[in-house]
């Protein structure tokens, strides 16, 4: 069933783990991510980059799929529909009029006072419509559709306003995470972490989850983080699996018989992910 973000995170801070987002990009990507949650028995997150949702034709076009997958999947687990980086108000309400459960607005790269701000907005509106909001602080690095930057740390005090004057669901601090690979092995601030789980008891969002090692994820499900998010490793199996399939059969024309394989990459990816989360059967 489809359900907001709140009482999975909640579930998960408490009984210390982490739920994935895993960002969907077509039919296939969605069957995968379903696919491993189901088989798990874990609730998921299904996040959607307002690109990613163009890609796909738009956020109600994405509603009805992932809809029509839950039930022709004949899916169980909790699946929460979430708009990843909503840049504005205004595109976080149309994903929540288009049935979203949950919503991300990214407002880091404006000055606190106005990321509080249309942060604010967001949850008034989210919140009488029983969907989550999540809001960052800081700035995550690398590169995500339309979002650039460098890494900045999340402000403690900054981190303990946005959460006092907004009432949002869960936060994500950018605390050294990357969108994209890691040049080496990631530098998290888990002193920071600890810090402001203790200052704002909610649930943390670590962005970034592709190349993450496994004792560094350990650790920040140990301090308060309870969703991971991770995208580009899905794509890198995907395509690594296409590529492999089309110099094979270089005469391969039928779609299915490339992508399926594909998807079957990005399965086994998630379940992986899922199991070092910590959240296969917890749904
Ligand atoms: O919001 C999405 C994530 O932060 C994805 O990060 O592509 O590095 O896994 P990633
Ligand atoms: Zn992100």
């Amino acid at each position: 069933p489809l359900v907001s973000m709140t009482d999975m995170l909640n579930k998960a801070l408490e009984g210390k783990y982490a739920v994935g987002q895993f960002n969907i990009n077509n039919l296939e990507w969605t069957q995968a991510i379903l696919g491993a949650a189901e088989e798990e028995k874990s609730p998921v997150i299904l996040g959607v980059s307002e690109g990613a949702a163009r890609h796909m034709g738009g956020f109600y076009t994405v509603v009805k799929m992932v809809e029509g997958l839950v039930h022709d999947m004949k899916i169980t687990v909790p699946v929460a529909i979430h708009l990843d980086h909503g840049s504005s108000f205004d595109k976080c309400k149309e994903a929540i009029d288009a049935g979203f459960t949950s919503v991300m607005i990214d407002g880091s790269h404006h000055p606190i006072a106005e990321n509080i701000e249309m942060t604010k907005k967001v949850v008034e509106y989210a919140h009488a419509k029983g969907v989550s909001v999540e809001a960052e602080v800081g700035t995550v690095g690398g590169q995500e559709d339309d979002v650039i930057g460098g890494i900045q740390y999340a402000d403690l005090n900054e981190c303990v306003s946005i959460v006092k004057e907004t009432g949002i669901d869960t936060l994500a601090p950018a605390l050294g995470s990357v969108h994209g690979p890691y040049l080496g092995e990631p530098n998290l601030g888990f002193k920071e972490m600890e810090e402001i789980r203790d200052a704002v008891k909610l649930p943390l969002v670590l962005h970034g989850g592709t190349g993450i090692p496994l004792h560094d994820i350990q650790k920040s499900i140990s301090l308060g983080t309870s969703k991971i998010n991770v995208n580009t490793e899905n794509q890198i199996a995907f395509a690594k699996v296409v590529r492999e399939v089309l110099a094979a059969k270089p005469d391969a024309y039928d779609p299915r018989t490339f992508i399926a394989p594909g998807r079957e990459a990005i399965k086994q990816t998630v379940i992986g992910k899922i199991r070092e989360f910590g959240s296969s059967n917890k749904a």
